[in-house]
């Protein structure tokens, strides 16, 4: 796998103010707590929080990971994201491909060099076409966190909506590292099935070009516990504990970008064309 020379701390290149943010604060970002979607959000996390379990995401992994669902290119998928709304998103109530675009032209901005963080801001929710596909968002969108050890107070809505999972009553499971070895790695740890670990599959089956960095941001950019609040790092190995500088870099682009202040779309799809083309050509398998 390709490992590229990033240079200095990426958190230094960030400027919000090159983003859109329809005067919003950083703080008025993630309201788990208040606004108008609350209800729809809180039900979501209230259905992943009470199904997801250790068995329901080995399941998912047997289900979805063999990439034998659909045949299409890249930017075939990202028109699909057209037809979704996050149920989980506090802060956008509009389609997701918007969002796709939002996220990427942050990066672009900052990282202008960069192609391959620019194409990560771009794909990086996809994978919850599987919504399109039967999922049920519970099972797409959100927020991840491990499976099959104790669930950390550091996820939203915490004391409020593992009452029902089984897992959370199953001793065994129920300790700090449960079916983990210490510092293990996170490749080695099941998380909550969502978007993230299946756009991950999807990029490992079709051999793409993006850097490991990219497919860590990628794969983790929803572990909210992990790369916000600094939870499971007895979980994490040295690579982990690398590539976390750069999964938080590309949080503050896919949390801050969000606005009202919609993309055209039509107009910015020849660049992203061409680096679609560069790292994950053709027709894909999903
Ligand atoms: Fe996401
Ligand atoms: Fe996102």
């Amino acid at each position: 796998m390709r490992v590229v020379n990033l240079g200095p701390d990426p958190s230094l290149a960030f400027r919000p103010e090159l983003l859109p943010s329809d005067g919003k604060e950083k703080s008025d970002f993630r309201n788990f707590v208040s606004g108008e979607l609350y209800e729809r959000v809180f039900n979501t996390y209230r259905l992943m929080h009470t199904h997801q379990t250790l068995d329901f995401v080995r399941q998912k992994h047997a289900e979805w990971s063999g990439c034998t669902h659909a045949r299409m290119t890249m930017m075939e998928s990202i028109q699909c994201l057209d037809q979704l709304i996050d149920e989980s998103d506090p802060d956008v109530n509009f389609a997701n491909s918007f969002h796709a675009f939002q996220t990427a032209e942050g990066i672009r901005k900052e990282h202008p060099d960069k192609d391959w963080f620019q194409l990560v801001g771009l794909i990086h929710d996809i994978g919850k076409v599987m919504a399109l596909w039967g999922e049920p968002q519970w099972a797409v969108v959100g927020d991840t966190y491990p499976v099959g050890c104790h669930f950390q107070n550091s996820i939203v809505f915490r004391d409020l909506t593992f009452v029902e999972n089984p897992d959370n009553k199953n001793e065994t499971l129920n300790t700090e590292c449960g079916i983990y070895e210490p510092h293990c790695g996170l490749d080695n740890v099941l998380m909550s099935w969502g978007h993230d670990e299946y756009l991950y599959q999807v990029m490992k089956f079709n051999k793409c070009l993006i850097p490991e960095e990219g497919l860590y941001m990628i794969r983790f950019h929803s572990f909210y516990p992990w790369h916000t609040h600094g939870h499971y790092t007895h979980l994490c190995n040295d690579k982990d504990l690398q590539m976390l500088p750069w999964v938080k870099e590309f949080n503050k682009f896919d949390l801050y970008t969000k606005s009202t202040e919609l993309p055209d779309v039509e107009e910015l799809k020849p660049y992203y064309q061409s680096l679609i083309d560069k790292f994950c050509p053709g027709v894909l398998l999903w």
